[in-house]
């Protein structure tokens, strides 16, 4: 059933256009505007919602963090990200005007389901995210928008992680719709820029193989690996460090950026691999000039530094030992592909320690209890 690939991970990698395109289908009506009938919660509830928490657990929790920058931005209404297990035990303010969003790929996780019944007996609809039909949250939930990724066996979650962004893009766009928050162009723009997505997805698959597996050879012997990005960047650096903890059993932390100069640089030393995740440099983007001085800050203390980088900026070559390039795309889509070759950075270095990529130690494909 691997159906060719050496790994479930390495297939399910490989899926990733398909699941974005999946995801997208049937979601828009004729006239292109976007249509989540399938959601069945009232139009008129929608747009009463004036919060929105995401309730979720590791990889799902780092996709509900993308989300926040893009449907903040676009809808403008705060959106928390709360890990589930978090969540229920310190008494969260939800009434019936906060839109609940549970994200979970097996739709079985115990921390997400314990977090979503308290949210409804607290008044507040609960919207699932799932990638798995029939699962207990979405049958718990009120609604549920389902991820189309296809069937995930890898423990380490990959295509889900994509998938789960698309659909709460989706919701997003939907709310920023019924709300009147948006243009109609506007929206329509950005659903242009989300189907251009698989196509970007499977040029850096195509394109980024090999530069990610010299990386992994140089730094296999590495102790620890630092992965830092800023704005989505950030979540995505933190799923980069937890696909490498997961499958590689080396040590990562992820994290902001602009947080390097509080005290994690004090760990960067000679030879210490740091992945930066830097974003597009187009639109006179601040961020990008911060991240970059941030890579330079660590390549002066002999870090080996590793830059995810759009295709086209030069002032990146000379800050880094090793460039993946992303196709150019807008901030809010660079997620989708920068966390490319992060997964398979991962399940390079697994493959070249020799362990089992598909079954890591420790770990289930779901977990069932608190
Ligand atoms: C990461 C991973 C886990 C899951 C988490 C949530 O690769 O597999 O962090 O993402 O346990 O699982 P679901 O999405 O099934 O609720």
């Amino acid at each position: 059933e691997k159906g060719g690939w050496d790994s479930f991970m390495n297939k399910e990698i490989h899926e990733q256009p398909q699941a974005v395109a999946d995801t997208l289908l049937g979601r828009f009506n004729l006239d292109g505007d976007l249509n989540l009938d399938e959601v069945r919660i009232d139009e008129e509830v929608f747009r009463s919602i004036d919060k929105i928490i995401v309730i979720a657990c590791g990889t799902a929790a780092y996709a509900g963090m993308v989300a926040k920058y893009a449907i903040e931005h676009w809808v403008r209404i705060p959106v928390e990200v709360e890990l589930a297990h978090e969540f229920r035990y310190r008494d969260p303010i939800l009434n019936s005007r906060t839109l609940v969003i549970a994200i979970s790929q097996s739709g079985e996780t115990m921390d997400t389901l314990m977090a979503l019944r308290h949210a409804r007996e607290q008044g507040s609809r609960v919207l699932a995210i799932c990638n798995t039909q029939g699962s207990t949250i979405p049958r718990e939930s009120d609604a549920v928008l389902y991820t189309h990724a296809g069937p995930e066996i890898a423990v380490a979650s990959t295509k889900a992680f994509v998938a789960q962004i698309i659909a709460a893009y989706l919701i997003g766009l939907y709310l920023a719709q019924v709300k009147g928050a948006m243009y109609r162009d506007e929206i329509r723009d950005i659903v242009d820029d989300l189907r251009a997505m698989p196509a970007k997805i499977q040029r850096v698959l195509d394109t980024q193989a090999e530069a990610v597996e010299s990386a992994a050879q140089a730094m296999v012997d590495a102790q620890s690996f630092l992965f830092l990005g800023r704005h989505v960047g950030y979540p995505v650096a933190m799923e980069g460090a937890l696909k490498l903890k997961e499958i590689a059993y080396t040590f990562t932390e992820g994290f902001a950026a602009g947080e390097l100069k509080h005290g994690p640089i004090a760990l960067v030393d000679s030879g210490e691999p740091v992945v930066v995740i830097v974003p597009p440099a187009r639109g006179r983007n601040v961020l990008h000039s911060k991240v970059l001085s941030a890579i330079e800050e660590v390549r002066a203390r002999g870090a080996y530094t590793i830059a995810v980088a759009e295709e086209g900026d030069e002032d990146v070559r000379e800050y880094a030992d090793i460039v993946f390039w992303r196709p150019q795309c807008p901030t809010l889509m660079s997620p989708l592909v920068d966390v490319i070759p992060l997964q398979l950075l991962a399940m390079d270095m697994a493959k070249l320690k020799g362990l089992d990529i598909d079954k890591p130690r420790n770990l289930a494909k779901s977990v069932t209890v608190e």
